[in-house]
């Protein structure tokens, strides 16, 4: 997979994308980092690429000449991009089904506003908008490298054991359940027995019951998208009667 991220503050991506599990991948060549700067874009000589805007109000605007210059270039790199994406707390909301499929692709290019954002002639340029979120960054930066990690980890061959996604929080439609590791016991609170049973069946159930319980209580709204298996369903009835008795 392809990253270009246009950002006038390249050196705050740069360096993420050079550490741990992004940097090993990419050294590994299975992701490829295209961090710009878009003020190369700016094409006069004081640089500038924002402007106040029309009809007044605070800040400043990004030009849209500059982001399309950007963009121009993004779809003359190969391969082309398969999305331009604008991230904009306007956008579609981020989740684990657009990560999933933005994984499939082969090159994402990735607009970072800052300031007021962009001039809104910007969006028929774009292919999508996201939003990592209800609340406003102060730039597009780490709206990017989110989209990013969530995307990259999903290509075979960046995490080391292919299958630690697969029962990720969500991948499943529900939460993850707990996980636990040594000491044996911290502060009195010890290892669920199952778990150092070595019965592959009822670590599984038991792991799968935690996962319900744990989205039943925290996340309800996720269990009316996931689809459950007639044991499931028994769960959390038990649970439910528990929960209002
Ligand atoms: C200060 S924000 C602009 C906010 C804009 N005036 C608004 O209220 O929609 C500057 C830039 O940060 C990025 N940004 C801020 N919040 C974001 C969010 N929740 N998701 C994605 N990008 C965001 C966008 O690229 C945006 O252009």
């Amino acid at each position: 997979m392809l990253y270009t991220v246009y950002t006038l503050f390249p050196d705050l991506v740069r360096p993420w994308t050079q550490e741990a599990i992004l940097g090993r991948a990419a050294e590994a060549g299975h992701l490829k980092f295209n961090v710009r700067n878009l003020r190369d874009h700016a094409q006069n000589k004081w640089n500038r690429v924002d402007e106040s805007p029309f009809g007044g109000g605070a800040g400043m605007v990004i030009r849209v000449d500059v982001a399309a210059r950007a963009v121009a270039e993004a779809k003359a790199m190969a391969p082309a991009p398969d999305e331009i994406i604008l991230l904009s707390p306007a956008g579609e909301p981020f989740s684990q089904t657009i990560a999933e499929e933005l994984s499939e692709k082969q090159h994402l290019c990735m607009l970072c506003g800052r300031y007021e954002g962009f001039d809104a002639r910007l969006e028929p340029l774009v292919t999508r908008e996201i939003s990592i979120g209800d609340y406003v960054l102060m730039g597009g930066e780490i709206a990017a490298l989110t989209v990013i990690e969530a995307t990259a980890r999903l290509i075979p061959g960046v995490l080391g054991d292919q299958e630690s996604h697969e029962q990720d929080s969500f991948s499943t439609g529900l939460l993850d359940y707990p996980e636990y590791t040594k000491p044996n016991l911290f502060e009195g609170q010890g290892i669920p027995e199952v778990l150092k049973s070595g019965h592959h069946g009822k670590v599984a159930q038991w792991r799968r019951e935690r996962a319900l319980e744990r989205t039943f209580y925290r996340r309800p709204d996720l269990l009316e998208k996931v689809t459950l298996s007639q044991t499931d369903l028994d769960f959390l009835a038990r649970l439910k009667t528990k929960a209002e008795t």
